[in-house]
């Protein structure tokens, strides 16, 4: 190359792929000789400047940080008694395509993968009856039960709007206050609340959601996504050296281990009731903060996941990759949980804002075959008639070439819930005694004695730091109607005992 001569690098490099799509000017060498001055002609070099600027969108308002990976899933068993949704309607051994994103929760873009939250753990499913999305985290649980609470909760966890500063005292604010959000405090202050490796955590549903088959005959389902590669978490010391020499720890091990070869493994499980079974159940089966116990209803396995494939345009695949629980195939319905049904709008709303009205076009978020009525709006890239010809009407013409619509078998009235019983009626949003049962299984019965320690350990630093006796007193007296022996120890590292007598919920 010439001393004075620089190529624009738009300008020579063609994709050969998207020849017809984009109209390329034609390749050229640009001079800017020493003494040039730069004026608006120099047009290639305001168009650089000016798409610079523009290089970032919005991140999302939860779960900014995040990374993930191509792979496929596979029916393992025959459940068409059970649901008639594709992949599972079409048979034992069926893949379809998939990507899933892991994250972190309150963190913007640019912070440490090992912070102390819960996971985000999505998978978009390419099915031929369309996008089914399971937007999962990695606990059972969630932190709260009406949906009015979540921006609410949410802005506890981010930063203080005076102070731009996360705050521990705000944080165990909210959650002492919210007390329904224990069991998945205490996850979170063990080390489960900072895992090694993403491949190493399993993924769960939380809510409940609906499987139908084709006779209208439906289950509440509750969905585990089981690491084959067991479960391995860090230590507090460990997550914050991490975040200090590698903050990005989590996105280079699934990069690392699937450009080795070792491809992460899951299998997917089902725990089925029967309507009848969800009235009878003791805990509103809509509740977002009760497990339903395995050995009650036990896991049944029915598919496997496999992912294989790094991404080659990280912003392409994964920023540009939006995911809504509303995306779901027939044969899978949301269930009446409130927090489940707030999802079904706040998904694709906020898609609309972070990455247009068009998201679904961006060939990571398409579904395998469309076709729709959507014609225009921002940034319609493909011509927008889907797999019909582009003069393909936008309404559902009487004359024009077919567009039929594949009946669903099953009548939506046929699935509703039975409007009685405690199945369907959150009886009420109030703290009651019986929030504590299942946070005192887990302490008790399903953590380990590490586990029982790292718990301890880890609150009783986090309380140390909140600034606010009242709110240490009250984070405490929470802890203690979990288990006496829970608050004890933690009363003990914060120098306070918990009240007496306790008001644990009414
Ligand atoms: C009312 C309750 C909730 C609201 C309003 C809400 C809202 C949101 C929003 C706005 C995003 C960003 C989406 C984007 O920009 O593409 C998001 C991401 C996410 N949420 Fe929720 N969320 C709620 C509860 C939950 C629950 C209960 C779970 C898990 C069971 C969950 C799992 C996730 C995951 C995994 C992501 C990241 C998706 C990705 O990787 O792009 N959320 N949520």
């Amino acid at each position: 190359m010439e001393e004075d001569t620089q190529y624009h690098p738009r300008m020579i490099t063609r994709e050969p792929e998207r020849e017809g799509r984009c109209y390329f000017r034609s390749v050229y060498k640009l001079k800017i000789k020493s003494e040039t001055k730069v004026v608006q002609q120099d047009f290639h070099l305001i168009d650089l400047l000016s798409h610079f600027v523009r290089e970032r969108i919005p991140e999302r308002v939860v779960h900014a940080k995040g990374s993930g990976a191509h792979g496929y899933f596979e029916v393992t068993r025959d459940i068409s008694n059970i649901t008639m949704a594709a992949p599972f309607s079409e048979g034992v051994g069926t893949k379809v395509p998939l990507t899933m994103r892991f994250s972190t929760v309150a963190g913007e873009s640019g912070t440490p993968d090992t912070n102390r939250d819960p996971r985000g753990f999505a998978i978009k499913m390419r099915t031929s009856m369309g996008i089914w999305d399971w937007v999962f985290n990695n606990t059972p649980v969630f932190f709260l039960r009406d949906p009015t609470k979540f921006p609410l909760f949410i802005h506890s966890q981010k930063r203080d709007p005076q102070t731009n500063l996360r705050s521990p005292t705000i944080q165990w604010d909210y959650w002492s206050q919210n007390q329904e959000s224990v069991y998945q405090v205490m996850i979170l202050f063990s080390n489960r609340g900072t895992p090694r490796s993403w491949a190493q955590m399993h993924g769960w549903s939380g809510h409940t959601y609906k499987l139908v088959a084709k006779d209208g005959s439906w289950h509440y389902v509750k969905i585990k996504v089981i690491s084959q590669q067991g479960i391995d978490n860090l230590t507090a010391e460990e997550a914050l050296q991490l975040a200090a020499s590698n903050p990005d720890h989590n996105t280079q091990d699934l990069r690392d281990r699937i450009a080795a070869g070792n491809f992460p493994t899951w299998h997917v499980a089902i725990q089925t009731m029967t309507p009848e079974e969800g009235q009878k159940y003791k805990y509103d089966v809509n509740d977002l903060t009760k497990v339903w116990p395995e050995d009650e209803f036990p896991l049944v396995e029915v598919g496997k996941i496999v992912l294989n494939k790094n991404p080659e345009n990280w912003f392409a695949e994964i920023e540009q990759l939006s995911f809504s629980p509303g995306n779901m195939p027939p044969g899978a319905e949301p269930s009446n949980d409130p927090v489940l049904q707030s999802r079904l709008f706040a998904y694709s709303d906020t898609v609309r804002h972070r990455l247009g009205p068009n998201h679904l076009e961006i060939p990571i978020n398409c579904p395998l075959a469309v076709h729709n009525f959507q014609r225009a709006g921002w940034m319609r890239v493909d011509g927008g008639a889907g797999t019909l010809p582009p003069s393909a009407p936008n309404y559902p013409s009487s004359f024009q070439p077919p567009v039929s619509f594949p009946q669903r078998p099953y009548n939506l009235s046929q699935i509703a819930d039975p409007i009685v019983g405690p199945a369907t009626v959150l009886s009420s949003y109030q703290l009651s005694r019986m929030d504590f049962e299942q946070p005192n299984d887990l302490y008790n019965k399903e953590f380990t004695e590490v586990e029982r320690q790292s718990l301890v350990a880890n609150v009783i630093t986090a309380l140390n730091s909140v600034t606010v006796q009242q709110v240490q007193q009250r984070s405490l007296n929470m802890f203690a109607c979990v288990d006496t022996n829970l608050g004890n120890a933690i009363g003990k590292g914060i120098g306070l005992q918990p009240s007496s007598p306790l008001t644990c919920g009414a």
